[in-house]
């Protein structure tokens, strides 16, 4: 692989950690700009090729001092939650400065991280906000690769380690969208997509949905979670009304449990029409094999574990 420098925009969260120690483990000089670098946790400044700066990604004229080195961006800025202008800062705006940050400064290669089902007429302001982005990307003239996921999950994932941390707090769990449709992928190979695209001519100007090998319910994953990380719960399947309600409620509580728009995401299936993408050579991971490997910290007797590893 040539020796490209990397900056990893939106590289501090969950996927861009993976997507980053995969490229330090070629040697690949990586940036990820952030806005709380004091507060990031350990493993990423213990990369040896990474570098951790404090940028305001949103100001054009710092955006251009960060890239103006770089050969390849990759932007991975997302947010589930927020009003219509949050998502349009985040997954428009942004999207839009970093373009026109690279035509500045001659950077051609750009890997944008969409979402699965991602439209400008979608039925979310996620989904709507994202398939806005991707619009730009492709009109940018830039050599653009872009990525549609499903639900990503692996070590630190947020949705996986969701239900496990509230099945052990919950007697029983009252699930809106409980019959929505996703298709699991591993944040591994996710991130491996990535990094093989870099140099990849034949993913230039190319869209990849990516997804796991098999389609679960929430319910499904919800229940295969809890048991897993040994808190096997009762599920009850909130009708379309509570479920708002519900939604409603814990937008008001910290910790970005459910919104309503997350539940208009999920009014549409998250899930593939075709196999994973040939070109990355990749035979996706199941869930049921990889899952168990960090959720089993979360029963008793892992916790235990951990805890005594720490003394
Ligand atoms: N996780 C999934 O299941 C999943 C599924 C499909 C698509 N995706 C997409 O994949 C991308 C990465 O997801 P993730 O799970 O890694 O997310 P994450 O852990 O929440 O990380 C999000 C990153 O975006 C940055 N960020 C958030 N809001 C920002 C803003 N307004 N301005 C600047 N930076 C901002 C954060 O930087 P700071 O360090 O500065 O906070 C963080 O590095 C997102 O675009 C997401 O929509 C994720």
């Amino acid at each position: 692989m040539a020796q490209n420098k990397l900056c990893i925009i939106g590289g501090s969260g969950f996927v861009g950690r993976h997507i980053a120690a995969q490229a330090a483990a070629l040697g690949i000089q990586v940036t990820i700009p952030t806005r709380q670098r004091e507060k990031l946790k350990a493993e990423l400044i213990l990369l040896p090729t990474v570098d951790l700066v404090d940028v305001d990604v949103h100001d054009p004229v710092a955006l251009d001092a960060l890239l103006r080195d770089q050969d390849v961006v990759i932007n991975l800025v997302g947010i589930l939650q927020g009003n219509e202008a949050a998502f349009e800062r985040a997954h428009v705006s942004l999207p839009d400065k970093i373009i026109q940050a690279c035509q500045r400064n001659s950077i051609r290669r750009l890997l944008h991280m969409s979402a699965l089902k991602a439209d400008a007429d979608g039925p979310s302001r996620y989904l709507r906000s994202k398939g806005r982005g991707e619009q730009l990307v492709k009109q940018s003239g830039l050599d653009y690769t872009i990525f549609q996921p499903s639900v990503i999950f692996g070590r630190g994932d947020s949705f996986l380690n969701l239900f496990a941390k509230l099945a052990r707090l919950a007697p029983v769990l009252p699930l809106g969208g409980a019959n929505a449709q996703f298709q699991p992928v591993w944040v591994e190979d996710v991130a491996a997509c990535f990094i093989q695209a870099i140099n990849n001519k034949a993913t230039y100007q190319q869209s990849y949905p990516l997804c796991g090998p098999q389609r679960y319910s929430l319910r499904q994953l919800v229940e295969f979670t809890a048991t897993t990380a040994g808190s096997p719960r009762q599920i009850i399947a909130l009708p379309d009304f509570l479920a708002r309600m519900q939604a409603g409620m814990l937008e008001l509580l910290p910790g970005q449990l459910m919104s309503r728009d997350n539940l208009d995401s999920m009014s549409i299936a998250s899930t593939c029409d075709c196999p994973f993408p040939e070109v990355f050579g990749i035979k996706p991971s199941a869930l049921e094999a990889i899952a168990p490997g960090y959720l089993a910290n979360l029963t008793p007797r892992g916790r235990y574990q951990s805890y005594r590893s720490r003394l």
